[in-house]
């Protein structure tokens, strides 16, 4: 077994660092603080070519593979997770997808201003009524002929303001459930569609998460991604890329709240000698490390699973529900090392903390996670 980076994804290990530090260091604080969206950052992003990093380049993408993309979500995290939600969402619910099952107009139009990073796209399934029961949807995408009449209301989507292109996810045959659900491209700037007042949230504050609501919005038949009733199979499939990005994400949450907690402790001196030299914070710093590196391994191999095209389903969960569990631990542990700084904004491991609260909820709560993993392992 071979666990050596390439030279290529230390490369882009190395851009995302560099990136994070000089580009979205500066000003972190003050944009969770005032709810405000790093949008010059995800535009230079996307000129980095880290918006559509596994799209092929003949669609404006980059071209890598999987495993670097959780090397790069994992730097961009590490300083701001409202960017890097941006950059997971566009990269695996919008882009994957679009590349994955859209046809070669459909490409040409829609994806290539996505992943060559001029425009953003948003993922729209969870609605007030169906956030974990995905197969639930009200939003309707009534058949008129030649194009849907969609009707409905999204809920918690992530760049809802600040994408362009929706992807919804509606009912078109509710007698058929899940079998009659489609996944349609929309523009934001449709008329009927309205964006929602912001949500005033807890954690990835920078982030633009609104309610979409969608009244008599007339969709072209050709903007439907796939066969008639693809659009729940199609929701599964990307979600499933998708909770490798999350999964990442909260790696990232947890290694940048341990990198800042190991400084500090070699800094911070307390009875005769720096904090470090305690067993209380160096056996903190040692379960912080262990679980990093379990959820890093849990994470790669879910890639890497993607990426030689063997199903990464459970995986993916696995990765996910542990990373953004280990999330919630290490970044608190994080906070204790800080002891009072940890508490006050200017020490970023607050934040860290809140943030890292999410990725226990989105892409699939982790009670989802649980019920994907023990059907995939009684299935035997
Ligand atoms: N890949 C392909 N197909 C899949 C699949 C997968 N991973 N999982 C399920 N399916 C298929 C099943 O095979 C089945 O198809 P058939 O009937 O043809 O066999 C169909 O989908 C229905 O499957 P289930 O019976 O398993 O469905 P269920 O109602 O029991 O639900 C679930 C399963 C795993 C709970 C699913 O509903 C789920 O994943 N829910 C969570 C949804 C979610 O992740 N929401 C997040 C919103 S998006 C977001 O958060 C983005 C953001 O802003 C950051």
């Amino acid at each position: 077994m071979n666990f050596q980076l390439t030279e290529e994804q230390i490369a882009v290990q190395m851009a995302a660092r560099d990136f994070a530090r000089t580009e979205l260091l500066p000003g972190v604080i003050e944009r969770d603080e005032h709810q405000k969206f790093p949008a010059e950052q995800m535009k230079k992003l996307g000129e980095l070519g880290f918006m559509g990093m596994m799209v092929d380049p003949k669609y404006g993408g980059s071209g890598m593979d999987s495993v670097s993309y959780v090397l790069a979500m994992e730097e961009i995290s590490k300083i701001d997770a409202s960017a890097s939600v941006c950059m997971s969402v566009n990269n695996s619910l919008v882009c994957w997808g679009l590349e994955t099952y859209c046809n070669e107009e459909q490409k040409q139009e829609f994806l290539v201003p996505l992943a060559s990073g001029q425009k953003i796209g948003a993922f729209l399934l969870s609605e007030p009524e169906a956030g974990s029961d995905a197969t639930s949807q009200r939003t309707t995408a009534e058949d008129m002929g030649d194009y849907y009449l969609v009707n409905g209301t999204k809920n918690w989507i992530t760049n809802g303001n600040s994408a362009s292109t929706y992807i919804v996810i509606a009912q078109t045959y509710p007698d058929k459930k899940h079998k009659g659900i489609n996944a349609l491209i929309i523009d934001k700037n449709s008329p009927g569609v309205t964006v929602g007042a912001k949500e005033n949230k807890l954690g990835i504050r920078g982030s633009d998460t609104h309610s979409i609501m969608f009244q008599d919005v007339k969709v072209p038949k050709t903007n439907r991604i796939g066969e008639d009733g693809f659009g729940f199979t199609f929701a599964m499939k990307v979600l499933t890329g998708g909770r490798i990005g999350i999964a990442a994400q909260a790696l990232g949450i947890a290694s940048g709240a341990y990198e800042l907690a190991l400084k500090y402790s070699k800094e911070r001196k307390a009875f005769g000698t720096e904090i470090s030299n305690h067993q209380a914070i160096a056996f903190k710093l040692a379960d912080m490390a262990t679980e990093i590196e379990a959820a890093r391994l849990l994470c790669l191999k879910a890639a890497w699973e993607k990426d030689q095209h063997k199903d990464y389903t459970l995986s993916a969960s696995m990765a996910k529900l542990f990373a953004s569990d280990i999330a919630q631990r290490v970044t608190n542990e994080a906070i204790q090392v800080h002891g009072g700084y940890g508490y006050v904004k200017e020490f970023h491991v607050e934040r860290l903390m809140r943030d890292a609260k999410i990725t226990q909820i989105y892409e699939g709560t982790n009670e989802v996670q649980r019920i994907v993993i023990s059907r995939t392992i009684l299935k035997g």
